[in-house]
């Protein structure tokens, strides 16, 4: 199965489908990492906060695939953004993936300091220990902020989006600053409404894809790049299958058709952004 790519500006490419692995315990991720590769994956996505980053690690070596073709994501958390904890952090997520050089780093939330955080990201990349940089739930106004200072620019920022939370705003001010919108709950986690919308069961008939493989194909053709996450590899080799149909402009209406500005992830920003200080975690226990 071949996944298409995006070019990026130094002129890498990135797959334009990855694998979540949100939720999932290290041994189902073990599994799952290494098996979605052998389909065909090559961008795998983790963060601290999901404790399984030494599974990634040896899902990604398991596979069997060299190391230089696939793309690893983690992301540190705000806890970690004082400059000096944030390079301990980097150095951390490395020793823990097994690696020498992560693909691709991004800073999970938009709260505390997010500049400190990010110059000890630009000089890990300066350093040859990353590649790209991205951040993850930041809006317009956190990258208007960022974008004043930074010397490397974000590739993509990870939010939430799926057809019921479409982010058009955001998605027109990515455009704009030639940023990718990496779509996180892209299946709106799994929501079963979301699969037997008429609008998806309708397409799912006529191209004999699953109602999974339409929405992702949605993303795709609005020039998203959605990490579906599942423990399943049949489900991961599927999600991955789409490069094979296109829809049509009235198909693609029918889909926008519903969207309702609605996140499964609800929680107001200042009350995320105290959420956030709370979640002390000791990286290292993990498996
Ligand atoms: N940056 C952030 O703040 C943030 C927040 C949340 C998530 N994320 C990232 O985004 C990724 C995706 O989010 P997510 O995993 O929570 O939600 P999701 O991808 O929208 O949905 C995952 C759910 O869909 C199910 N599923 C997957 N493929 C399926 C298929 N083909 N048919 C039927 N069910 C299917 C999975 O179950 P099975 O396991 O049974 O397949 C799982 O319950 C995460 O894994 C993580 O990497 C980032």
């Amino acid at each position: 199965m071949k996944i298409e790519t995006y070019p990026l500006k130094n002129g890498m490419v990135i797959p334009k489908i990855g694998l979540g692995t949100f939720r999932i315990t290290p041994d189902d991720c073990e599994k799952t990492v290494s098996a979605a590769i052998q389909s065909g994956y090559r961008l795998i996505d983790t963060a601290n906060v999901y404790m399984n980053e030494r599974a990634v690690g040896r899902g990604v070596k398991n596979s069997g695939v060299a190391r230089d073709e696939i793309l690893i994501a983690s992301k540190i958390w705000p806890t970690e953004y004082k400059y000096k904890k944030a390079g301990k952090a980097i150095d951390a997520t490395l020793s823990r993936l097994g690696v020498d050089t992560l693909d691709l780093l991004i800073l999970h939330q938009p709260f505390g300091r997010v500049d400190e955080a990010w110059r000890a990201a630009e000089e890990a990349v300066k350093a040859g220990k990353v590649k790209l940089l991205g951040v993850s739930n930041f809006d317009e106004d956190d990258l208007e902020k960022l974008l004043t200072y930074c010397t490397i620019k974000p590739i993509l920022d990870q939010v939430e989006c799926h057809p019921y939370c479409q982010r058009r705003t955001l998605g027109a001010y990515l455009r704009e600053h030639e940023i990718l919108l990496e779509s996180w709950y892209p299946l709106g986690s799994g929501s079963v409404g979301l699969f037997a919308e008429q609008a998806v069961s309708a397409l799912s008939e006529k191209y004999k894809k699953s109602p999974a493989q339409i929405i992702l194909r949605w993303h795709v053709e609005e020039g998203y790049l959605p990490i579906p996450g599942t423990k399943n590899p049949t489900h991961a080799a599927e999600n991955a299958d789409i490069f094979d149909f296109s829809l049509t402009d009235e198909e693609l209406s029918s889909l926008r058709a519903l969207d309702r500005n609605e996140r499964f992830f609800k929680m107001k920003k200042w009350v995320q952004r105290r959420a956030v200080f709370f979640q002390r975690m000791n990286y290292e226990k993990q498996k």
